[in-house]
């Protein structure tokens, strides 16, 4: 994948610290409209589509993590950005770790959300291929479907999962299948955890089943220092479902700083 920005989707709004929002797969920037909302009064919040997504064009058919990355470097440079706080749900959290792995002294502080360290098992990546080729047989509507309940708590509200699958069906079935062939070939950022030494705060939903509060926990555990906030009635996407408190969490933590 090229490093070119130039068609990049990124909103960047707000004034104080700066905070680089990641979002999760298969949405947008625009999941993280609550926490925009309420925390742009105090913070230069950019927000980008990453490519493939949301209204920034796929720019490459095939690319890693690692690329993502260096994009988002990219971005960074070009608003002359030096070191930020970095939050990553799911995704964006293993964008986040590649982040890590390549670019740490840019990173600040980092908030872990509903995110694992670990890579895919066999059967995983052949999940994602078989999700790849639905994305591009039938388009984003069928992996909405799919995805969509596992991707909140059964107790979640119509409106989140409206909001949800609105995002969803925006995107590009060639950006979802890009993006699940990067995730298959994530390295596993396990490693990592012990050598993290910026001030940490996971955050995982009580009914998240992707990626579960054990796996929040085993990231606390590993990374020294750590913070960790579980909040209830949310699932995987935590921002969505509890909006409120997990605005409230991130807030605490970098108002902490
Ligand atoms: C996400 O929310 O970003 C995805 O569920 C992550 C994944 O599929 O591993």
């Amino acid at each position: 994948m090229t490093t070119l920005t130039e068609n990049a989707h990124v909103r960047d709004l707000g004034n104080g610290a700066p905070l680089l929002l990641i979002h999760a797969f298969p949405l947008s920037g625009a999941m993280w409209q609550p926490q925009i909302e309420a925390l742009a009064h105090n913070y230069r919040l950019i927000v980008p589509d990453l490519p493939g997504f949301g209204k920034t064009p796929l720019t490459a058919d095939a690319y890693s993590l690692d690329d993502m990355a260096d994009w988002l470097v990219s971005l960074l440079d070009e608003r002359g950005l030096d070191r930020v706080a970095v939050a990553g749900l799911s995704m964006g959290g293993y964008v986040a770790f590649a982040l890590l792995r390549r670019h740490r002294e840019r990173i600040t502080a980092l908030v872990l959300a509903d995110t694992r360290a670990g890579a895919d098992s066999a059967e995983g990546k052949a999940g994602r291929e078989t999700n790849a080729q639905l994305a591009e047989n039938e388009g984003a509507s069928a992996i909405a479907n799919k995805m969509l309940p596992s991707l909140l708590s059964p107790d979640a509200s119509a409106a989140a999962t409206a909001t949800l699958r609105a995002i969803i069906e925006g995107n590009a079935p060639a950006g979802i299948a890009a993006a699940l062939r990067a995730m298959a070939r994530r390295a596993d950022s396990t490693e990592l955890l012990a050598d993290i030494s910026v001030p940490t705060l996971i955050i995982v939903g009580a009914q998240d089943a992707l990626t579960p509060p054990s796996e929040a926990q085993a990231m606390h555990s590993a990374i020294v220092g750590s913070q960790l906030v579980e909040l209830a009635n949310a699932g995987h996407i935590a921002n969505i479902e509890q909006p409120e408190a997990f605005t409230t969490a991130l807030q605490g933590f970098l108002n902490s700083m």
